[in-house]
């Protein structure tokens, strides 16, 4: 058994993709919620024992979102885009394991399961690879395979000759020996239609050499490069079902789910209700027996307890919501923390940022806000008070536990 001390990850992520038409370097586009890359550290770290990431194009934005994403990857450069095989050659020296995992940056949706199931076929000591059968082949690599399942060569579309084609697609992930990536690499020289070193020439070396590559079939699905907005939009749809489903599966209901949009990390408690249009943003949390939506937006850093209602119309930023809060229309919280079983009435709006900063709004336990009313922050609005329909409440005018405050400015009133 190969042991995940023994596998060091090589993850490309230099290439230009030029096909994104984009500003902002094609692996740190975000797929539900996380960028391409990080999905693929992230499936390294639980499979591998090292993981080094290859850039080069826009190399420090990517290499400051390593370090803000906090992974310990080994990083190298690659200079000069010379292709894949130049992105791993780079990379030979500070390799640690005696087998390499090599992943693509841009193919967040290759799942441990397959890339498992390739450490499997290696058992025997040859290196294997991931491919697909589709009819839907766009720009990948084709594969042709012999009667023993071994990869005998890859072309890319781009050398292509005649009417000659494969079913077969390379997803670009590689299970191989150190010994035959280095002794491969040596002798791929860049003989194509784009000039540059290809990786996929490895296979045909390694066939030559009694040493062929054994073909694992994937679900094509799984092999989405992100190469264009097309491929992101499709990548995107394949991965939101999925993460609906792992939440369906974990009790929570969710009504008409094709219009639902659940980013990566959120954890969602059980009998909680999702209705229909409504998209909460990465790393919510939200408990049980909650019911959300239609038309809500919970946004990243917010927090729901149990019991609560977040009705329709209704945005949740950076907030804090204890249990059977209920916030049932039309409402935006913001940098704010509302204690148990406080009401938040039609229309509220906490103007969390004056220009300059964002600031927070506290209020209490058992509150009651009423309709239209406006809080500036920063303030506070203490347990039980109330707050009339239509009040607006101005920075640091904190209202006392108990007391109730109505118009504009708000003021305090003895009854309310
Ligand atoms: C590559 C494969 C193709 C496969 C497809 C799967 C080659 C020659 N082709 O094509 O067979 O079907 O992936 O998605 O390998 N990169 C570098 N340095 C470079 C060039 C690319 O690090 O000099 C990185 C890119 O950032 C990307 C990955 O390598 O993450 C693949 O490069 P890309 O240009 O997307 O290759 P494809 O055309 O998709
Ligand atoms: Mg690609």
């Amino acid at each position: 058994m190969i042991s995940k001390q023994d596998v060091s990850a090589v993850i490309l992520a230099a290439g230009k993709g030029k096909r994104m038409k984009s500003s902002l370097p094609k692996v740190l586009h975000k797929v539900m919620g996380k960028e391409s890359l990080a999905w693929v550290i992230e499936l390294a770290e639980k499979i591998t024992g090292q993981q080094i990431v290859v850039v080069g194009h826009q190399r420090e934005m990517v290499t400051t979102s390593l370090s803000n994403w906090g992974c310990e990857v080994d990083v190298v450069v690659q200079d000069v885009l010379d292709g894949t095989g130049g992105a791993v050659k780079r990379a030979l020296r500070r390799i640690k394991g005696d087998w390499v995992l090599i992943l693509c940056g841009d193919m967040p949706l290759i799942s441990a399961r397959s890339v498992r199931r390739l450490f499997r076929a290696s058992i025997s000591g040859r290196p294997s690879m991931l491919v697909a059968e589709t009819e839907e082949r766009g720009s990948y690599g084709r594969v042709w395979v012999d009667e023993d399942g071994l990869a005998k060569r890859i072309v890319e579309k781009s050398d292509l000759s005649g009417s000659e084609d494969s079913s077969l697609i390379n997803t670009g992930v590689y299970f191989v020996p150190k010994q035959l990536l280095r002794e491969g690499l040596k002798r791929i020289v860049p003989n194509n239609a784009q000039g540059e070193l290809y990786l996929t020439d490895l296979v045909q070396y390694a066939y030559q050499k009694k040493m062929g590559f054994k073909v694992v079939l994937v679900d094509p699905q799984e092999c989405i490069g992100i190469n264009s907005r097309k491929d992101l939009a499709l990548a995107e749809e394949i991965l939101r079902r999925r993460i609906i489903n792992s939440h369906l599966e974990r009790g929570v209901t969710i009504h008409m789910p094709e219009t639902v949009w659940i980013e990566d990390g959120v954890k969602i408690g059980r009998d909680t209700e999702i209705f229909p249009f409504t998209v909460i943003r990465s790393r919510v949390k939200i408990g049980s027996y909650c019911q959300i939506g239609p038309f809500a937006h919970i946004r990243s850093g917010t927090r729901i307890g149990n019991n609560c209602i977040v009705g329709n119309f209704v945005e949740v930023n950076r907030s804090l919501l204890s249990d059977k809060v209920y916030a049932k229309h039309l409402t935006y919280l913001g940098d704010t923390v509302v204690g148990e079983a406080s009401n938040i009435g039609a229309g509220t709006i906490t103007a969390n940022y004056d220009g300059h900063s964002k600031n927070k709004t506290e209020i209490g336990r058992n509150a009651f806000i009423g309709s239209g009313a406006i809080l500036i922050a920063p303030v506070k609005v203490g347990n039980k008070a109330i707050v009339g329909a239509g009040a607006v409440v101005p920075k640091r005018h904190n209202v006392a536990d108990g007391k109730v405050v109505v118009g504009v400015p708000a003021k305090e009133i003895r009854n309310g």
